[in-house]
């Protein structure tokens, strides 16, 4: 997810955009920039690069200033945008997917001697076929971004129509992207496009602007039209314009934002949290949907090959947090579909216990923030005994990222709030793509199999999107809930390990004490603790395990605790023992976490609301602990 913006009108433009990136850094801040039609034509003269920034070489209408870090780099590189002159520019502030934070791969992304400058949100899936078709025909490109591959795209098909340069390359482009552009020769005009990300055109009297979100132009207008999908727009100081693909003109109207600065950022949401609940069926799509061709799993970022796989002989997972529990889950997930062994370690115990592995063992360290001093003191142990290690990360260029053998990026965007969702779930749907992919390298599973598995991967996200459609039972159900002391979760298999999940979400911004157990160890002493209204949440999507979990639920109950069922459409007897059940649309059982954790992600979002408490900032916690 990164932050766009671009406005054209009677005052500087680097300024105004600069303020708008500050209010979209939650979208993204690992890098930024700024393009600017320079003032009375030609560029200036050659700037000196600073250590950390790049500025625009002589000879181009356009001045490009592009920093490393988050955005007051790029304010004291251009004096708070007072040393770029112009009244019309484009900005963006990045979250890498592709390509390292760098000068060089922060946008704006432009073509030779910058007849066009781009900035691109989004995930451009085809853009390795398009550089290298590009590159064929004697286009050469600087970064390792997917975003060069537009701007050469236009270069190639301007020829003084922005508009047919545009609409052509919306023929080519495969994936999700928004895009802001200025051609060199088309001063004072700002083209834009969406398609699946989001994009939104502002007007004022000053002039008018493109933005990520409203939050970026709120200061300037609260007039706003949010682009439709697969529409062109293009701005002058005075105008809007809206196309379709065909280039057809078409009339769009505006509205008024009544948000604040703060409601803004969260898109509307009362928390960032909320919001990114709310983001899991994009983040999961973004995640699988460029690993998937014609039906089957692609896993050659790993850069591993098939032989390398098909010789992986046990798999060793380290993490902390909701990342040890999206191990747990890929535990029961791995051994079904690939039949490998796999282990499962806390990354602080792992550091310390000098591990005994055998020989053809894959490490797997998962980690949101890249950055968890304990997952990457374990990636160094595991490195050290000459171990190959996979990382399964959401931050490009962070350090379990850099330091591990392999990547498998999760692109869920940045996570704002402490308590983790969105990064959650696009690690079990990485999970899921290797396990798939290891299974297929080791013949367990065959074609058909695959890609039946790779369809209902894809179905995830709008599987999810109708558990968010029913939030109010759980919203309802939570309030009654909100005044516990403790509370209990209990599952089997796979669900056990959600059931740790269910409870971590709920401690780390509840502060109500409460413990998941496998279902079977009840009896093994933890059953003493349950009194009359004590809640239990039972998770039952497995359908081999599924009686059993009933028959602990009616233990608990007959002890006097009310019990919440979690399971899937279809398994209706729940209703004989459970107080209350909330349903969860049916999928593979090997797919079930991703579906039964969103009801637990809100039942504990809505308790702790229910308790008045800061949902985004928890007490004691960090986002990222990056100390012991
Ligand atoms: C999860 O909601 C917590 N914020 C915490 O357990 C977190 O999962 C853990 O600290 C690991 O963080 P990482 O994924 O960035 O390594």
């Amino acid at each position: 997810m990164c932050g766009i913006v671009g406005f054209t009108g009677r005052q500087q433009a680097a300024p105004i955009l600069l303020d708008g990136l500050e209010k979209l850094e939650y979208r993204g801040y690992d890098s930024a920039g700024i393009a600017v039609a320079a003032a009375g034509g030609a560029g200036t003269q050659d700037k000196p690069s600073a250590q950390s920034g790049l500025h625009t070489e002589k000879g181009s209408s356009i001045e490009i200033v592009k920093a490393k870090g988050r955005l007051k780099v790029l304010r004291e590189m251009t004096d708070d945008g007072r040393s770029v002159p112009g009244t019309c520019g484009i900005g963006h502030t990045r979250w890498a997917t592709h390509g390292e934070p760098s000068v060089l791969n922060a946008h704006p992304h432009y073509a030779k001697d910058r007849r066009v400058a781009v900035v691109h949100n989004g995930i451009i899936e085809n853009y390795q076929q398009i550089r290298e078709k590009l590159t064929k025909e004697g286009f050469s490109f600087l970064t390792a971004t997917d975003t060069e591959a537009a701007a050469h795209l236009l270069d190639k098909y301007y020829s003084g129509n922005p508009i047919e340069a545009i609409s052509k390359l919306m023929f080519h482009v495969r994936g999700s992207y928004a895009l802001g552009i200025l051609f060199a020769d088309r001063p004072g005009e700002i083209y834009a496009v969406r398609k699946d990300s989001p994009l939104i055109v502002g007007r004022s009297e000053q002039g008018n602007f493109i933005a990520s979100d409203v939050p970026a132009i709120l200061k300037y207008t609260r007039d706003v039209c949010f682009i439709p999908n697969l529409e062109i727009v293009k701005l002058t100081e005075t105008e809007i314009h809206f196309y379709n693909v065909d280039q057809e003109e078409v009339e769009e109207t505006f509205s008024q934002i009544n948000w604040d600065t703060e409601a803004a950022e969260k898109g509307g949401f009362a928390h960032f949290m909320l919001k990114e609940i709310y983001e899991q069926p994009k983040a999961v799509r973004d995640t699988v949907s460029p690993r998937i061709s014609e039906g089957h799993v692609n896993l050659d970022e790993l850069g591993m090959s098939r032989e390398e796989l098909a010789k992986v002989s046990r798999i060793q997972m380290v993490a902390c947090g909701s990342a040890y529990h999206v191990c747990m889950t890929a535990k029961y997930m791995i051994e079904q579909t690939a039949r490998v062994p796999v282990d499962v370690d806390l990354a602080s115990e792992f550091r310390y216990r000098n591990p005994v592995m055998e020989k053809d063992t894959l490490v797997i360290v998962v980690s949101q923030s890249g950055e968890t001093a304990d997952s990457l003191a374990a990636l160094r142990e595991a490195k050290k005994l000459g171990y190959h290690v996979l990382g399964i990360v959401n931050v490009v260029g962070s350090s379990i990222a850099r330091e591990a053998d392999s990547v498998f990026y999760t692109w869920a965007g940045p996570e704002i709030s402490v308590a983790t969702t969105k990064a959650y779930s696009t690690q079990l749907a990485a999970v899921y793509l290797l396990a798939i992919g290891l299974g297929r390298a080791k013949g367990v599973i065959d074609e058909i199999a695959e890609t039946e598995m790779v369809e209902e991967l894809s179905r995830l996200p709008e599987k999810i999107e109708r558990i968010l459609e029913e939030k109010e039972r759980i919203q309802w159900f939570a309030n009654k809930f909100s005044h516990s002391k403790d509370i209990f979760f209990i599952g089997r298999g796979l669900d056990y390990a959600s059931s740790l999940e269910g409870s971590l979400k709920l401690k780390e911004i509840s502060y109500i004490h409460s413990e998941a157990y496998a279902a079977g160890e009840l009896k093994h002493g933890t059953i003493s603790l349950i009194e009359d209204g004590i809640l239990v949440v039972g998770v039952a999507t497995q359908k081999s395990l599924f009686e059993k979990l009933i028959s602990n639920m009616v233990e608990v109950k007959s002890r006097g605790a009310y019990v919440l069922g979690v399971t899937s459409y279809g398994n209706y007897s729940m209703e004989d023992v459970a107080n209350y059940t909330i349903y969860v649309p049916k999928t593979m059982e090997c797919f079930a976490a991703s579906l039964v954790v969103v009801p637990l992600q809100l039942l504990a979002y809505y308790v702790a609301l229910g308790k008045g408490l800061d949902v985004d900032k928890p007490r004691n916690l960090a986002k990222s602990v990056t100390v012991e």
